[in-house]
């Protein structure tokens, strides 16, 4: 679960430019891991309302991988304020997938793109505040993440 320190300022393998600069973290694995976030969002954005859901899930799916990552890493640093950043992220799911299920049931794009806007902003406060702090911490007790 967790390796010696390495360095934790490898440039981001894949679409930095995704990622905007006060966002990005310098630890690749998670600078990578919402480089994707932000890009899946952006194409939930752009899909016509027939491909929303389907949009949406792949969002989802990932969303579901990139927290359950990140609270292994806080679990396995015993990191103290775990609970708080991982009910951040359930609470952000259980949202989306009440949205999702609205959108398939009852065509409700409109609280579907609304959602999309409001993760941008939630994601970005996310990222400044709890992940910032998590990384923070790895850096503070030299242990970096192995996925
Ligand atoms: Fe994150
Ligand atoms: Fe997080």
């Amino acid at each position: 679960m967790l390796a010696p320190p390495r360095l934790m300022s490898s440039p981001v393998a894949s679409s930095p430019s995704l990622l905007p600069p006060e966002l990005q973290l310098g630890e690749p694995v998670t600078d990578a891991m919402h480089t994707e976030f932000v890009r899946l969002l952006d194409l939930a954005h752009d899909a016509p309302d027939a491909a929303l859901v389907g949009a949406l899930d792949v969002w989802i799916a990932h969303t579901r991988e990139h927290f359950a990552q990140e609270e292994r890493w806080m679990e396995a640093l015993e990191f103290g304020p775990r609970h708080c950043h991982a009910g951040q992220h359930r609470h952000a799911l259980h949202v989306a997938g009440l949205v999702r299920d609205e959108i398939a049931q009852n065509a409700r794009f409109d609280l579907g793109r609304r959602l999309i806007g409001e993760l941008r902003e939630w994601f970005a406060f996310h990222v400044k505040t709890m992940d910032s702090m998590m990384i923070g911490h790895m850096r503070e007790t030299g242990v970096a993440p192995v996925v």
